[in-house]
Parts: structure tokens; sequence; C-alpha cells
């Protein structure tokens, strides 16, 4: 698309370099393009896995989906503290986390088969795999991170996207939700003894969530 230029130079009291800004501001829309096309693919993917758990299993090992794209002020802000450039560039090379994909399950059990499966895609790579699962980070939190690239296929070719996808039970993101609320919401700092009481929470929460599978194994005579 063509602009006049000469126009918006005079009105341009900053001096900003006007064939510069669009060309960045350009920039930033393939980029979301790119970025949601990603998560189309990878969406695609797990209602293709789902389904064929229902033919062959008569069950859905996934409860819901939930996608988003970082907003750009979280972008912005994340390049500001790595003290990088706000370019479209340094957003490829240096953020894996534009794309996010949530997966809720069921159970823990359909949290690694979901991983599983869509490891055996030949045209997904794993760059990181995060078990806060068996190894929790110390405040209780618990999901599958995994860090995986998808091609997507635009007019001047084939691109390689990175895709966060954070997989976790219904419990778990009960509890990751609520803690994100009341970090965000609280303008005061989470005291030891309230960061102590969430922690329990978390635990409890597991113990139910080992309780619900172990009762599903025994109804369906897995044990
Ligand atoms: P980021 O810079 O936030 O991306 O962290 P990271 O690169 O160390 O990755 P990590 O896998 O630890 O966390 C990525 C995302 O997981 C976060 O942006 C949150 O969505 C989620 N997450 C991680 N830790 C917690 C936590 O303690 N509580 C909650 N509610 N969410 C968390
Ligand atoms: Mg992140």
């Amino acid at each position: 698309m063509d602009f006049d230029l000469s126009i918006i130079n005079s009105h341009n009291p900053y001096n900003i370099d006007v064939e510069k800004f669009i060309e960045q501001f350009y920039g930033f829309i393939q980029l979301n393009h790119l970025y949601d096309s990603a998560i189309r693919q990878v969406e695609t993917k797990l209602e293709i896995i789902d389904n064929e758990f229902q033919s062959t299993f008569q069950r859905n090992p996934i409860h819901n989906v939930q996608s988003r794209l970082k907003s750009p002020q979280s972008i912005a802000q994340k390049l500001q503290n790595k003290g990088i450039p706000i370019t479209a560039n340094a957003i490829i090379e240096h953020l894996h986390d534009i794309a996010g994909v949530r997966v809720i399950c069921h159970y823990i059990d359909d949290i690694y088969a979901v991983a599983h499966y869509l490891s055996l895609h030949d045209d997904i790579t794993l760059l990181n795999r995060k078990d806060y699962i068996k190894h929790p980070k110390p405040n209780g939190y618990r999901s599958l991170h995994l860090i995986i690239t998808v091609p997507v296929y635009l007019s001047t070719g084939k691109k390689i996207v990175p895709v966060e996808i954070q997989i976790r039970t219904i419990a778990m993101d009960f509890w990751a939700s609520l803690e994100h609320q009341l970090h965000y919401k609280s303008d005061n700092e989470v005291s030891d003894e309230l960061a102590q009481q969430l922690k329990v929470c978390a635990e409890t929460i597991n113990d139910t969530d080992l309780k619900m599978q172990s009762i599903y194994h025994r109804l369906n005579k897995m044990d």
C-alpha cells in the first residue's frame, strides 16, 4: 500500500521517521497474523487428538482449550526488562510465549497423554519442557509447560513459529487462576503466612486430583 508521506510529514511535530514507523507497524501486523495462525495450528491438532480419544475410548481427555496472544504492553515490558529494543525481529528472536495455548484436562494422566500425542506430530519440534507437576514450583504451582514450534505456510514461504503450551487439570487451573488473581489484584505483598496457606491449598488440590484419578482407574478397572 502506498501513502503520500509528505502529508504526514507536514504534521509531524515530534519528527518521527514516518517511513520507518509504517514499516515497523506492518511488521507488527504480520507478526500478529503469524502467531495467530500458529495458535490455530495447535488448536486443530488438540481437537484432532481429543476427537480420536473420543472415538477410541469414548471419553475426552481435554476439558477446554484457551488461547491468547501476548498483549503489546506485556511484550514491550518483557523486552524492556531484558534491555532489548522493541522491534518485530527482537520479538521473534527473544520471546517464545507470544502465542500461548492453555489445555485444561480432566485427569493428570490426560496431561501426559496429550503431550505424548502432540510429540508424535512430526511437524512439531519441542524446544523446552518444564514439568511443574513432577517438580512443583516452591509456591505450589503445578502444570506441564511445553515450548514447541509449528510451521505456518505464508505466501512468502514456511515460517517456524514458537508456541507456549501449558497443560494442567481443572483442579490445577482453579488454583493457578485464583493465585494469579490474588497477586494481580492485591496491592499488598502476599505475606509468608498467606503464601504458606496457598501452598497448602495447592497440596490439597493435588491430593484430590490423585484421588479422582484413582476413582476413575478403579471404575474402569485400570489398576
Ligand atoms: P515468564 O517470563 O513468565 O514466561 O516465565 P518463565 O519463562 O520462567 O516460564 P515459566 O514456564 O516458569 O512460566 C510461564 C507462565 O506460566 C507464566 O507466564 C504463567 O502464565 C504461568 N506460571 C508460572 N508460574 C506460575 C505461578 O506461580 N502461578 C501462576 N498462577 N502461574 C504461573
Ligand atoms: Mg510467559
